[in-house]
């Protein structure tokens, strides 16, 4: 059976950022085809579910909505679907299997080639492609050239630290960061189409590591500093850094690049040396307070955030608390908090004591508590502070629009007459848990 080749299309993005990096790739990659977003998402010829498989709940939202999609069949009307993402490189075919509408399967390392894939279902094929070949695909994907005020730039991907709850080693294979030229470039295009802040990208961004174009090695701070020299760019951010990886150099740059924002996240799991080595972690609790000591040093204003698991096999009152106690000493801006979910595959999924639902749900809620109070007094001190904001996005109200702060805070303004891309100057003010209230300061006309 031959199909029709789609015209249209619609991409779904599950999980992290650089997620959402590969959904901006494929989507220029169609358009390059000459295909178009669909303007309804529900009437597209083809859907791109772009996957995550990080956590059991995030995987098992794809079924349902393959389950929805393929309720019309193609004959039917109903459109082309293809699995991208880590989902898509974990089961492989095993979700033809299960979901047998569906037409493509396709890694996180391949969907350069999902034009070939495409023409392959029209001729009444299934398509699989799971390679994990590096970073061939950037090189064989047209230029990135869309973009908003604020650009993601993935430069590294893939991670070699096995941590044994975790799927990425395994979705994404193995840490490899894209060139130097390739990347100075990419950026350059970006600020060319009104891009003013770049967040570089990777499962462990620093520990992105290449050649100049003098053939010297250079880490991450080196990348931030060539950025820095571009003219245009405003902003730099980064995530999401792994602490083994923070180096002496990337911590200097927090104090002394002026286009490095104030902010960090750097992802800890745990307070308990005894946990955070059963999760093959590979820093301990204490190296992890040095590690920021330093960057508040520097840089005394900065925000931090990170990760944290609760529910680790083994996990006892004792262990949860060197958490909790970890968080009181650090007082994070804010923070991504999860129950543990055993992956399959992964040595965690195996150990011994395991933690039950209810026991996890009850830490869970005192975590996030203790966090949601320390993110609120972070936005509290913040009032009355001078500082500018980026504006990235239309708010409700008319007139209204919302951007970042430096410590990436959402800041709500009122603005007549300032456009998204704008960076304005206000004072802060009505802070909330999420967000603050920006009024612009009137400079007097000279
Ligand atoms: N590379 C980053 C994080 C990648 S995954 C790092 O090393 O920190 C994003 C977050 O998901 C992790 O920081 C962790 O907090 C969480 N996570 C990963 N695997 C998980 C699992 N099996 N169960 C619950 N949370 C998990
Ligand atoms: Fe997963 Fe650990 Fe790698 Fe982060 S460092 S992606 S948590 S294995
Ligand atoms: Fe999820 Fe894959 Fe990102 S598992 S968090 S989409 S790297």
């Amino acid at each position: 059976m031959s199909t029709k080749s789609p015209k249209t299309y619609s991409i779904k993005n599950y999980g992290c950022q650089m997620n959402v990096y590969d959904g901006e790739r494929m989507a220029e990659l169609f358009d390059a085809q000459g295909m178009t977003a669909a303007d309804d998402k529900n009437d597209a010829d083809i859907v791109v579910l772009n996957t995550c498989h990080i956590r059991e709940k995030a995987a098992e939202k794809v079924y349902s909505e393959i389950g929805r999609l393929g309720k019309t069949s193609r004959a039917e009307g109903g459109p082309m679907i293809a699995v991208a993402g880590c989902v898509a490189q974990a089961e492989g075919s095993e979700i033809s299997r299960r979901a047998p509408t569906v037409d493509i399967v396709v890694g996180p390392q391949a969907y350069h080639n999902l034009p070939q894939m495409i023409a392959d279902v029209t001729q009444g094929k299934r398509a699989v492609d799971l390679d994990l070949p590096g970073l061939d695909k950037f090189s064989q994907l047209p230029p990135k050239r869309k973009t908003g005020a604020s650009a993601f730039l993935t430069v590294q991907e893939g991670c070699d630290k096995f941590c044994t709850y975790c799927v990425v080693p395994y979705t994404r294979g193995a840490e490899v960061s894209r060139s130097w030229s390739a990347l100075l470039d990419e950026a350059k295009a970006l600020v060319d189409s009104g891009a003013k802040e770049i967040t570089l990208l990777g499962q462990n961004v620093n520990a992105w590591s290449g050649e100049d174009d003098k053939g010297r090695m250079q880490g991450l701070d080196g990348l931030i500093r060539a950025l820095d020299r571009i003219e245009g760019v405003r902003r730099i951010r980064y995530m999401t850094s792994h602490p083994n990886d923070m180096t002496d150099g990337l911590i200097a740059a927090h104090g002394d690049v002026e286009k490095l924002m104030p902010f960090l996240h750097l992802p800890v799991q745990a307070g308990s040396d005894r946990i955070l080595k059963a999760m093959n972690r590979s820093h301990s609790r204490d190296s992890y307070l040095r590690i920021l000591d330093r960057v508040r040093t520097v840089r005394p204003d900065v925000a931090l955030s990170g990760d944290f698991i609760v529910g680790f096999p083994g996990e006892s009152d004792a262990d949860f608390e060197d958490t909790m106690s970890l968080v009181r000493a650090v007082g994070y801006a804010q923070a991504f908090s999860f129950k543990y979910s055993p992956r399959p595959g992964t040595p965690a999924a195996d150990m011994a004591d395991q933690i039950p639902t209810s026991v996890m749900d009850d830490r869970l809620q005192q975590l996030q508590a203790q966090l949601m109070a320390d993110q609120t007094a972070f936005n509290t001190q913040t009032e009355g502070k001078i500082c500018e904001v980026l504006l990235e996005r239309p708010g409700k109200l008319p007139g209204q629009l919302i951007g970042k702060s430096p410590w990436l805070q959402s800041v709500h303004v009122l603005a007549p007459g300032l456009t998204i891309g704008d960076i304005v100057t206000v004072t802060m003010s009505e802070s909330g848990p999420l967000s603050l209230k920006g009024d612009p300061i009137m400079r007097a006309a000279a």
